[in-house]
């Protein structure tokens, strides 16, 4: 940390990498399915759930069975170019009765003939390792235990990684998404370590959102807006949270795009004391805590 005349520059800012916090949670993991294995009980068991043709939801179930295959859990794909909903359904209600299944797994965004809040709620919330069901929500809200939401669990587990400070601290929460921002705001305040944030929720219809932005210790940006957290709206010291991904021009890359968050990293690297990178942060995370849900719903089982 260097002192400049009165400006204090983040000289070695802490970069908050998803690769790194997300090793440390994964060897954990596979060290209790090597337990598991040693006792000859079942290994977890994900089964995900994949309708469409959508690149990047594609991406996202394929690296979520190859970490499944990295850790040495069992994992089912049953993937479909399309599907009724009704068929989606008893689907569903098949795996959630298959004993030797512990989680489920539906992408999102699904196709516009089926209703997500309806699957959502198909879901038996013992095995919803997504965290989405209302009943592991609520759960969440008044602090028992559940399964939490998978980005905003994968956060938790970062900020608990890499030790940062957030009792006290003046948290602005930028978006209120059920899969994001509202469940983060929630566990940020929570009496919990992490947690202990007093938090402020903003969205578009936020006003002045700069002036809710300046004084903010600690800033978990989930909009899908590339750039949006400006050099000026952050305070010196701050801790950034890039939830966003956006995939933006790039003339330069043989594909023509790349991928940014929602805050200008090149803009606040030497300004704020931790920023996670997009890509390379949160999105490591979000599998971390996928897994760790996984996990849990298989050791909260007797077989
Ligand atoms: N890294 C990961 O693993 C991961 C996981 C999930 C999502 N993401 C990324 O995170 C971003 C957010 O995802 P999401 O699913 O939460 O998005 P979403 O459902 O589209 O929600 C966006 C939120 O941002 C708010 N917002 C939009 N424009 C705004 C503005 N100009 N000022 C203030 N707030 C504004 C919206 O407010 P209103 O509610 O008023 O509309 C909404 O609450 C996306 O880039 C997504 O790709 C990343």
């Amino acid at each position: 940390l260097v002192c400049a005349s009165k400006r204090v520059i983040f000289a070695t800012m802490l970069v908050l990498d998803g690769k790194i916090a997300a090793a440390a949670v994964k060897e954990q993991i596979a060290k209790e399915v090597q337990l598991l294995i040693a006792g000859q009980k079942r290994v977890p068991h994900l089964a995900a759930i994949l309708i469409g043709n959508n690149p990047a939801s594609q991406a996202y179930v394929g690296n979520k069975v190859k970490t499944c295959a990295e850790l040495g859990f069992e994992s089912t794909l049953i993937a479909e170019p399309a599907m009724e909903e009704a068929d989606l359904l008893s689907l569903i209600e098949k795996l959630n009765k298959d004993t030797t299944i512990d989680g489920i797994l539906v992408q999102l965004p699904l196709p516009k003939n089926i209703n997500e809040e309806k699957i959502i709620m198909a879901i038996d919330p013992q095995k919803d390792v997504d965290g989405f069901h209302p009943i592991n929500v609520g759960k969440m809200a008044i602090g028992s235990p559940s399964y939490l939401p998978a980005t905003p669990y994968g956060i938790m587990l970062m900020l608990e990684h890499f030790k940062i400070e957030t009792s006290g601290k003046h948290c602005v929460v930028l978006g209120r998404s059920n899969i994001v921002g509202t469940p983060m705001s929630i566990l940020l305040s929570r009496n919990t370590n992490p947690g202990n944030c007093t938090v402020t929720l903003c969205h578009s219809r936020t006003q002045n959102l700069a002036q809710h932005l300046l004084p903010a210790d600690i800033i978990v940006a989930a909009i899908g807006i590339p750039f949006f957290v400006k050099e000026e709206m952050v305070k010196h010291g701050a801790v950034i949270i890039d939830v966003g991904i956006n995939s933006i021009e790039a003339p330069e890359k043989k594909s023509g795009k790349r991928l940014v968050g929602d805050v200008d990293y090149e803009a606040l690297k030497e300004k704020v004391s931790a920023m996670t990178p997009v890509p390379g942060g949160v999105g490591l995370m979000t599998i971390a805590g996928l897994m760790q849900n996984t996990l849990n719903a298989r050791l909260n089982k007797p077989n």
